[in-house]
C-alpha cells in the first residue's frame, strides 16, 4: 500500500510516499481502508523534530492520529465492529491507504467519511477539555476558536447548553457565527472586547492557539483553575492547567460518541490533499489559521 513517510526530521519536504506492507491491528485494534485522514499541527511538530530532544530519527516514521475509512480487520478482542463498517476515529501514521485505528466510533449516517476522518483529534480534544472544564452553565471563552479543535468545541459546548465567545481573525468572524459563537477578534485589547460581547462574565476560558493570552483569559475569567491551555505550557506558572493527551482522564470514545450524536455536527474541510500532496498539507497547517480542517484523500 501507498504510505506517507520520513527518514529524517526536517520541513514538511522531508515528507515522501513510499509502497510499504499494510499493518496489522492489535488485538484491541482495527485495520480501516482510509477515506480521509486529518492533518494535525502536532504531526508538523514531530515530523520538525522539534519533539525529539536532539536525537536523531531512528527508523522511517509515518504521520497522521486520526482517520475515517472501511474497517478492513478488527482485532481478536473487538466486538462492535466488523469489516465492511465504515468508523473514524483516532490511531497511528493515518496518511496511508490503510491505518491502525486505536479509538473509533461508528460515521454517522449521512456524513461524508472524508470529512469524518479530520475528526479523530479534534474532538477527542475538544471532549476532554469541556470535561476538565468543568463549567455546566454560562459562558465559555475559546481562544483560538475557527481551527480544527474550536471548531469541535464550539458545536460540543453550544450542544451542553453553554454560550461560547470565540476568538478568529476577523475574515473567520462570519463562520464562527454560523457554528454559533460570538466571535470577538483576537489581540490587544482582547479582555475590554470581551468584555464588550459577555457583560454577564465568563465562566471559564480555554486556550487553544497558545498566543500568550493566559493572563487576560485569567482576568477575564478570575479563577485561574478555570482556565486550560492545550498549547502554552506556561500556564501553570498563572495558576491554570494545561491538558494533554498523555495525562487525559477521559475516554475518547466517548468525545466521539457525543459529537457521533449531535445532529450536524460537522467539520469544515479547508482544503483536501493526495498523498503525493502532504508536504503542502504540513506547510498549511504550520501556518496556524488553518478554517476547520485539513484533510488529505489517499
Ligand atoms: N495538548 C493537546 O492535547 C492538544 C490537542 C490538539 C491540538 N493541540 C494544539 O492546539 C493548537 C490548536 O490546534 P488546532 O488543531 O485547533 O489548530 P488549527 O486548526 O491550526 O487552528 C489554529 C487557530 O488558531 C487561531 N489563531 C492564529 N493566531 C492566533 C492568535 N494570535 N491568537 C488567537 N488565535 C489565533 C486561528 O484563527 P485565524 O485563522 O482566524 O487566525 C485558528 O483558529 C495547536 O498548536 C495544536 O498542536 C494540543
Amino acid at each position: 500500500m501507498r504510505a506517507v513517510q520520513f527518514t529524517t526530521y526536517g520541513a514538511p519536504d522531508v515528507l515522501g510516499v513510499v509502497e510499504i506492507d499494510a499493518p496489522r491491528p492489535g488485538p484491541r485494534e482495527v485495520l480501516v481502508r482510509v477515506a480521509g485522514a486529518g492533518v494535525n499541527q502536532i504531526d508538523t511538530k514531530i515530523r520538525s523534530g522539534s519533539m525529539a530532544g536532539g536525537a536523531a530519527l531512528a527508523a522511517p516514521s509515518g504521520t497522521g492520529f486520526d482517520a475515517a475509512g472501511t474497517v478492513l480487520r478488527v482485532g481478536t478482542s473487538v466486538g462492535d465492529v466488523a469489516p465492511g463498517d465504515l468508523v473514524f476515529g483516532t490511531g497511528r501514521d493515518t496518511l496511508a491507504e490503510q491505518a491502525v485505528l486505536t479509538q473509533w466510533a461508528r460515521v454517522p449516517a449521512g456524513v461524508d467519511p472524508v470529512m469524518a476522518g479530520g475528526w479523530g483529534v479534534a474532538v477527542e480534544t475538544a471532549h476532554r477539555l469541556l470535561t476538565e472544564l468543568a463549567v455546566d452553565e454560562g459562558t465559555v471563552l475559546l481562544s483560538g476558536a475557527s481551527g480544527g479543535v474550536g471548531s469541535a468545541l464550539v458545536q460540543l459546548a453550544r450542544a451542553r447548553g453553554l454560550r461560547v465567545v470565540g476568538t478568529a481573525s476577523v475574515e473567520n468572524h462570519p463562520y464562527l457565527a454560523r457554528l454559533g459563537a460570538t466571535p470577538v477578534t483576537y489581540g490587544v485589547g482582547l479582555v475590554d472586547r470581551v468584555r464588550a460581547v459577555a457583560p454577564e462574565g465568563v465562566d471559564g476560558a480555554l486556550d487553544l492557539s497558545g498566543a500568550g493570552v493566559i493572563a487576560d483569559l485569567v482576568a477575564l475569567v478570575g479563577d485561574p483553575r478555570k482556565v486550560i491551555s492545550i498549547s502554552d505550557f506556561t500556564a501553570p506558572a498563572l495558576g491554570a492547567r494545561v491538558s494533554t493527551g498523555a495525562g487525559r482522564t477521559t475516554d475518547p470514545r466517548d468525545g466521539f460518541a457525543e459529537a457521533a450524536a449531535l445532529p450536524g455536527f460537522t467539520l469544515q474541510i479547508e482544503r483536501r490533499y493526495a498523498l503525493d500532496e502532504a508536504a503542502a498539507a504540513h506547510r498549511a497547517a504550520e501556518g496556524g489559521h488553518t478554517i476547520g480542517k485539513l484533510v488529505v484523500v489517499p
